[in-house]
Order: C-alpha cells, then sequence, then structure tokens
C-alpha cells in the first residue's frame, strides 16, 4: 500500500508492505553516501540490510532510549557526516522508533542546510504516528523536543515485520496513540480495535487507518496551527503523569491514562475496556499537589486557560480552554 502526504511545498510517500525493508534500494535513492541511524536496541541486522542496498552505507548506532535525542548526539552523528566528507547530495535514514527518527531527521534538516532524509520506522509508535508529519528534534536542557524543525523525509518505508521483535509492552504503548487518533477522527477503526481479541492481528489495518489520520490532519494543518493539535488528545495530563512517573512509564503508556481523563462519560467506558485489553495501565496514584504542578507546565507563559481535546463521541472531538482548576478536577481519579 502506497499513502501519499500531500503538503503545500512537497510530497512524499509512504510504503506500507511486509518484507519492504529488502526493498528498500527500489524506493529509495541509495546511490550515494547514506548516513543510517539506528540505536542499541533495534536489531541490527535491520541497519544492515538497508546499508546492503546503498552504494556507500554508514551505520551509527546510539544508545537506546530519549537520552540519545541529545545537542551531543546530533554533533556527533554531524561530524561523522562531516568526516565522511558527506555533501548536499546526500541522505540519512533512520532506522528505529521514534527517537531514531526525531534525530536523524534533524541531522537531516540542518546538515548544509538539509539534505534528503527517509525515515524506517520499527516501532508501532512511529510506524502509527511519528514517522510522519515532519516533526523532528532533540532535547534540551530537561525538554522535550525543544530545538528542532519541520522537516518532511522523502519518503517512509513501513515494514511491519520488524514489529515481530518489539517487547509486548512497546507494542502497547504504541497502540495508545493509534487509539488516540481513532477515538478522535475515526469511529469505525475504533470499532474494530474494540471487537478485536487480539489488535496485532490486524495491525497493518490499524497502521495504515492512523495514517490515514495523521495524513489529513497534517495536510491540513502542517505547522499546528489548528487542527493538528487534536493530536495532543491525551497529552496534557499524559505529560503531566509522565513527569511525576520519573520514567517509570512509556509515553504511550501515559496517553493511554491521559485520555481517560478526558472523555466523557460513555466514551471513558468504551476506551477504558479497550486500553485494558490491549494492556495498557488504566490507574495510576499520585499526589495532589504534583500532579497538578506537573500540568500547569503545559500551559503557556502568561496564559491562565490550557487548550484541551475532549471527546464526547467516538469519533469526533471538542477543543475547549480550561482553567487549571478544572484541569485539575478532571485528574481526581489520580490523587492518592
Ligand atoms: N516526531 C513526532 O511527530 C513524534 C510523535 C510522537 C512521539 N515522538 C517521539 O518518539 C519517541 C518515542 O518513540 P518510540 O516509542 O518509538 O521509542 P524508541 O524510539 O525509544 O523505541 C523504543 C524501544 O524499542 C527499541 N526498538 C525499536 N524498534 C525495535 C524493533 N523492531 N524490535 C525490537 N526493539 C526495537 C528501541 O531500541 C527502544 O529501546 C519520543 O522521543 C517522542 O518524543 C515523536
Amino acid at each position: 500500500m502506497i499513502i501519499n502526504v500531500d503538503l503545500k511545498h512537497t510530497d512524499y510517500n509512504i510504503y506500507i508492505e511486509r518484507g519492504n525493508l529488502a526493498k528498500a534500494g527500489e524506493l529509495f535513492n541509495l546511490n550515494r553516501k547514506v548516513l543510517i541511524v539506528t540505536d542499541s536496541g533495534v536489531p541490527k541486522e535491520y541497519a544492515e540490510c538497508v546499508a546492503s542496498q546503498c552504494k556507500a552505507g554508514f551505520i551509527e548506532t546510539v544508545v537506546q532510549g530519549e537520552e540519545s535525542k541529545s545537542i551531543e548526539v546530533y554533533e556527533k552523528l554531524l561530524k561523522k557526516m562531516l568526516e565522511a566528507g558527506f555533501t548536499r547530495k546526500d541522505a540519512v535514514v533512520a532506522v528505529g522508533g521514534g527517537v531514531c527518527g526525531d534525530l536523524a531527521g534533524f541531522v537531516a534538516s540542518s546538515f548544509m542546510r538539509g539534505v534528503d532524509f527517509y525515515n524506517i520506522p520499527t516501532t508501532v509508535l512511529s510506524q502509527v504516528d511519528s514517522s510522519i508529519g515532519g516533526k523532528v528534534a532533540v532535547n534540551l536542557g530537561g525538554i522535550k523536543n525543544i530545538v528542532g524543525a519541520f522537516y518532511q523525509p522523502k519518503a517512509v518505508l513501513i515494514d511491519p515485520e520488524t514489529l515481530k521483535t518489539l517487547p509486548q509492552r512497546q507494542v502497547s504503548a504504541g497502540l495508545a496513540e493509534a487509539v488516540k487518533m481513532a477515538v478522535n477522527f475515526d469511529k469505525e477503526l475504533f470499532e474494530k480495535i474494540e471487537a478485536s481479541e487480539n489488535p496485532m492481528d490486524m495491525i497493518d489495518e490499524i497502521i495504515a487507518g492512523s495514517l490515514l489520520i495523521k495524513k489529513r490532519v497534517v495536510e491540513e494543518d502542517e505547522k499546528e496551527s489548528g487542527l493538528r493539535k487534536v493530536l495532543n488528545f491525551g497529552h496534557t495530563v499524559g505529560h503531566a503523569i509522565e513527569s511525576v512517573a520519573e520514567g517509570g512509564l512509556y509515553h504511550g503508556e501515559c496517553v493511554a491514562l491521559g485520555m481517560l481523563a478526558v472523555c466523557e462519560k460513555e466514551v471513558k467506558e468504551r476506551v477504558l475496556k479497550v486500553l485494558e485489553s490491549l494492556k495498557l495501565p488504566t490507574s495510576f496514584k499520585a499526589e495532589k499537589a504534583r500532579l497538578s504542578e506537573a500540568v500547569s507546565h503545559d500551559k503557556k507563559a502568561g496564559a491562565s486557560t490550557v487548550t484541551v481535546i475532549i471527546s464526547d463521541k467516538i469519533g469526533t472531538f471538542k477543543m475547549q480552554e480550561e482553567s487549571l482548576d478544572e484541569l485539575s478536577e478532571r485528574m481526581e481519579q489520580f490523587y492518592l
């Protein structure tokens, strides 16, 4: 399956097919120097498979985990390109999850003011969400994604076979992002996930369905001035839980919990069941003061309210401004 993302200034294809990792050389222009960015948790065969299809492939393996989305690692990769004599006509490929994609994309966006970037996402989260849309970034001073760019890939290759090696907990965390999109935009997809005994049996459909949603949203609002904000559904409370949990929970797990705070009663009951079936956490407890303090960080400086995406009916959403007190009430279920 090919999905075309059509933006005002560019367009690119997402190729989704089992086994297409071996076709990277046909789908991408790898007939040049290519920096392949992967991490230590991604089976090395994936990057090697891509390297074998390049004229000159240079594999750089960063340490797995969020810490690699740093200025230091970013600099190391740029230096590697300099040393290897990369020019503006060469390319960067990410082979891994959202960490590799965000990092490699930012390297590609800035080396010689931008070289071609290809993304090969290998986690559920990156296949359903982060690999398209062009947000690339690293973290700085403890703040996530604070240094980055909007830089669209030249193409994206998704091989669902690569998910076979992904730990179950990572699979579930990624599926939370797919549920997030279905709740707001696609009743049919949500109902299919709801009815499925094992959503991994329909993972190809979930990936395609999620990407079609994200494509629509990004095509309408590339730089997140309006509709794209809906993709942050569950994220305000989710981010607060993520920071209070201090690394104990994955991002997708926090989004799952965060969604529960912004679904109205009937939707919440259905979402809760789906999250349980996906083996995602549905309860969390922390001190009220810590959660309230953490949630206030999502508030823009000077503003007294936060934009919250609410789901009152599967397949649609409401966007409303809420005060910190109102948000605090929504989080009641998480207080000790
Ligand atoms: N750019 C965007 O639009 C966007 C959207 C959402 C999230 N993100 C970012 O994505 C990142 C999270 O991405 P993630 O959840 O993919 O995490 P990740 O990239 O850290 O990958 C999770 C773990 O899975 C391992 N892994 C990856 N592929 C594997 C495979 N096929 N088999 C076995 N292990 C594998 C990795 O080594 C890592 O340890 C965060 O930094 C977040 O900020 C970006």
